[in-house]
């Protein structure tokens, strides 16, 4: 069994899965992170439960390749727990762990001698020794001994292809060696690469690392994009020109601002611990700053463009979601834009091909059929919310009086005068 302390496994142990009892796994969460872990899991021939709140969650996990249900079943207790929760911000921009806890208080009541737990949701430094560990250790179990416990955060980039669950390699971390070795085994036996570093933390601050990289980046490039259209030049060209050299240089891109419930909101998780400890990063609070302004910017920018006032003109977002070809709203600056264009008076409308529902969010802000007709009428202005591959981009922008487009991919000559750089 993966979980015994036996030397690493071969394909003829993985076999004899089948003979012995066969690992349950119980994932907890089964959103964008959790449901494909889970389905991994269960193509790795371990009986797999998942556990989700949220009707619509557990209707998506619903193939009949594993149990989905509300709340764990306490006489089946698993012998692996997946935390794959979400860790949002509160209406303050403070951490919001409740569903970190809900889910390790699930995990307490059904916790047998001998299961790993697994923390993959992103949380603060420490959040696995100072939070996780006391709360599975408050009976009478030991963390290394009778329990195991480690933290792998999860690397996935929605959206693009070449990096699933088994071409990223994984972090993993733990507060002793024995939960370490069973964590790493339990990945092997999905076939997920493995990274072990020497703690917990380590594992916490490399993720929050890497999308507080990202965020400066990003934040940084989209000022870019506004002062080389200023000066005339188009930034996707300067940053391919820079890219071609050999080290040193990693390519970011502009848009609308990062959005989505990762890049703008774990930088806000490291801020948080850092400024406990009295080491503030004035980079994270003013990229984090900045990312916020984006939408505003570009408003501004609009505003200006069609002569000081947004009241009564009709502009068309194309492309709502947080990034290209993702059906995801979390967190969207197309979103947040249309929201302050409405606001001002603006006659907004959207369009998005890969939004199907109706979503919530932009209740009360009309959809359009195309991307380039406004429900309402003529067009005063389209602006480019994301990206979509379904968009033939210099066509689409060819049926606009004014377009406007953060991201700099339209060429100049497509829209010759009537191209707004932001
Ligand atoms: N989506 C990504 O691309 C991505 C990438 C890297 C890291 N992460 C991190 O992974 C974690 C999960 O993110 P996600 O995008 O999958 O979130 P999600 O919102 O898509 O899914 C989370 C699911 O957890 C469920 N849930 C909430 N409380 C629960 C509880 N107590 N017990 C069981 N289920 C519960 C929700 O109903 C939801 O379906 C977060 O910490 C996030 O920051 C996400």
């Amino acid at each position: 069994m993966f979980l015994s302390n036996s030397p690493s496994e071969t394909p003829a142990d993985r076999d004899g899965i089948s003979q012995a009892r066969v690992a349950h796994v119980a994932v907890l969460g089964l959103g964008y992170v959790g449901l494909p872990i889970a389905r991994a899991a269960s193509r790795a021939g371990l009986r797999v439960t998942g556990i989700d709140p949220s009707p619509e969650a557990r209707a998506r996990a619903a193939d009949g390749e594993m149990r989905v249900q509300p709340q764990a079943a306490p006489d089946d207790p698993p012998d692996v727990w997946i935390i794959a929760v979400p860790t949002p911000l509160d209406g303050r921009d403070r951490p919001d762990l409740g569903a970190v806890r809900a889910a390790f208080a699930t995990v307490v009541g059904g916790l047998r001698p001998g299961a790993l737990v697994l923390l993959v949701s992103t949380c603060q430094p420490g959040a696995t020794r100072t939070l996780c560990a006391p709360l599975l250790e408050g009976g009478p179990l030991r963390i290394g001994e009778d329990v195991f416990l480690a933290v792998s955060p999860e690397r996935e980039n929605p959206g693009q292809s070449g990096f699933g669950l088994t071409d990223t390699p994984r972090l993993v971390g733990a507060l002793e060696a024995e939960s370490l070795t069973r964590a790493m085994r339990f990945w092997a036996w999905l076939g997920v690469p493995t990274v072990p570093v020497a703690s917990a933390e380590i594992a916490e601050c490399a993720k929050l690392l890497e999308n507080t990289y990202r965020l400066v980046n990003i934040a940084l490039m989209d000022e870019m994009q506004a002062a080389f259209a200023a000066l005339g030049v188009p930034t996707r060209a300067v940053v391919e020109a820079a890219a071609t050299k050999p080290f040193g240089f990693a390519p970011f891109w502009p848009g609308l601002g990062a959005g989505g419930h990762c890049i703008p909101v774990d930088p806000a998780y490291l801020q948080r611990e850092a400024r406990e400890v009295g080491a503030s990063s004035s980079l994270i609070a003013a990229a984090l700053r900045a990312n916020r302004a984006r939408p505003r910017r570009v408003l501004a920018r609009l505003e200006e463009a069609l002569g000081g006032s947004l009241r009564g003109r009709r502009v068309l977002v194309a492309g709502v979601t947080y990034k290209a070809d993702v059906a995801d709203l979390r967190g969207a600056t197309a979103v947040t834009l249309l929201q302050r264009l409405q606001r001002r008076g603006g006659c907004a409308a959207w369009h998005d091909p890969v939004v199907t529902a109706s979503p919530t969010i932009l209740a009360g802000i009309p959809r359009a059929l195309a991307p380039d007709a406004h429900p309402g009428g003529s067009l005063d202005a389209l602006v480019i919310g994301t990206p979509h591959s379904a968009y033939a981009l210099d066509r689409l922008a060819a049926a606009a009086p004014l377009v406007v487009d953060p991201f700099g991919l339209l060429s100049a000559d497509a829209v010759a005068g009537r191209l707004l750089h932001c």
